[in-house]
């Protein structure tokens, strides 16, 4: 295996020790010891046989084949885990450009992403695991006829449909009209199923490996299921956020300094707000892009209430160097010889001193290098944290019953003879 690919993901909680009161910590730690997760945990998150795989893999190559742009329809956790992989990996030259729909009631989105596909080919992948969502399955209906009248018959051959139940309408209408379809494994919920055929088939889509993607999470999941907090980053991680949780920094700020993983940052934000969110408890998430996002949030970390901690995801090695321009270097009165990989971590270490110093709590989690195997790996390190979060605050993590009526609600409320 490539050296690359032995480095681990690290946690750091230096930034936070001044902050704990050691009662929290302990109280955490009680909370965990009395009722650890297993070890295998999250095994049913990977779920996997050779054959699923090779037939995804297939499904993918045919999609490369025929499309220039990929229309990915769904919502939630039906959306979220394939763009943060396939905004953080894409290489434009290596697949389709993959345009997002299915999200939204917004006819002007829709109408902005018809307008977008002209004189490119096309293929359309519509995910949703109930089959019955609102705004995935109008989307679907729209996106249907468009590919109809643009290729006939043809047509049936360019959309895929992933489901999980053959009673929701998506998967009957896709029976129906002879579209390959993928299932979802019934206990795996949206937002856990990053590594089912919901997002695999369109990573492998967009070009990007995912036998190197499961890899890494297999791996992370058998590094982060053990019980021993202290040689396990994933729970050192959860327990911390836990005992500041309690001690009132109910606030979690997820950063990163790479905009290419701003959308881990809301895969995760779906993950934990909705496993967690339950009975009154619950962290609030923020995902933040620095340093863009400091020229606002800069004045609240700063000046606004002590409730808050920083989680930063930081990139260790940036796979592309690039050196500064020397004239505006000078004018700012740098080495000649820096670069901007220098100038992101100087300022993202500054800036992480400086919010501590403010009163923000700061813990740091390291990925090693931008690739498909490390990101397996880093959804499956906040998969087992979301999990033992979910099991210190006492709740199930596997539910959502605020979003699941808000769908009931949606549906009926659409209704004409209510
Ligand atoms: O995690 C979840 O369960 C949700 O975020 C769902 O993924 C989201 O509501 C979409 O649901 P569905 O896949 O049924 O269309």
């Amino acid at each position: 295996m490539d050296d690359g690919l032995v480095r681990k993901i690290l946690f750091d909680s230096a930034g936070a020790v001044e902050f704990l009161d050691p009662e929290a910590w302990r109280s955490a730690l009680a909370r965990w010891q009395a009722e650890p997760l297993p070890a295998q945990a999250l095994s049913w998150l990977i779920d996997f046989d050779e054959t699923e795989l090779a037939h995804i893999e297939e499904l993918a190559e045919k999609i490369r084949q025929q499309a220039d742009a990929v229309v990915l329809l769904g919502v939630g956790g039906s959306q979220a885990g394939a763009k943060a992989i396939i905004e953080a990996l894409r290489e434009p030259q290596k697949g389709p450009e993959i345009i997002y729909a299915g999200h939204n009631f917004s006819g002007h989105y829709l109408q902005n992403v018809l307008l977008s596909l002209a004189g490119k080919e096309i293929a359309v992948i519509a995910v949703s695991k109930s089959g019955n969502t609102a705004e995935t399955l109008l989307a679907f209906g729209v996106f249907r006829q468009y590919m109809k009248e643009r290729y006939g018959e043809g047509a049936k051959d360019r959309i895929y449909v992933i489901s999980g139940y053959k009673t929701g309408a998506l998967g009957k209408l896709a029976q129906k009209a002879g579209y390959a379809q993928l299932s979802i494994p019934p206990q795996v919920g949206g937002r856990y199923s990053i590594f089912t055929s919901v997002a695999l088939l369109p990573i492998a889509a967009a070009g990007i490996d995912i036998r190197s993607f499961l890899a890494g999470g297999v791996a992370g999941m058998a590094s982060y299921g053990g019980e021993q907090w202290s040689k396990n980053p994933c729970l050192q991680y959860a327990l911390w956020r836990y005992s500041l949780y309690r001690q009132g920094y109910q606030n979690e700020l997820w950063v990163t300094w790479e905009p290419c993983l701003s959308f881990f940052g809301t895969w995760w934000r779906q993950l934990f707000v909705e496993s967690e969110s339950k009975d009154g408890e619950g962290d609030y998430p923020v995902v933040a892009e620095y340093s863009n996002d400091l020229h606002y949030l800069g004045q609240y970390l700063k000046e606004g209430p002590r409730n808050i901690f920083e989680t930063v995801v930081w990139l260790a090695e940036a796979p592309l160097i690039l050196p500064l321009e020397s004239n505006t270097a000078a004018i700012i009165g740098m080495e000649p010889e820096a670069n901007w990989a220098f100038v992101n971590e100087q300022v993202m270490q500054k800036t992480r001193e400086v919010h501590r110093q403010a009163g923000v709590p700061q813990l740091l989690i390291t990925l090693p290098h931008l690739n498909a195997y490390h990101l397996g790996e880093l959804a499956a390190f906040f998969a087992q944290a979301c999990l033992v979060g979910a099991s210190l605050l006492g709740c199930d993590p596997l539910s959502q019953p605020a979003v699941d009526t808000y769908k009931d609600q949606v549906r009926e409320l659409l209704k004409k003879d209510k």
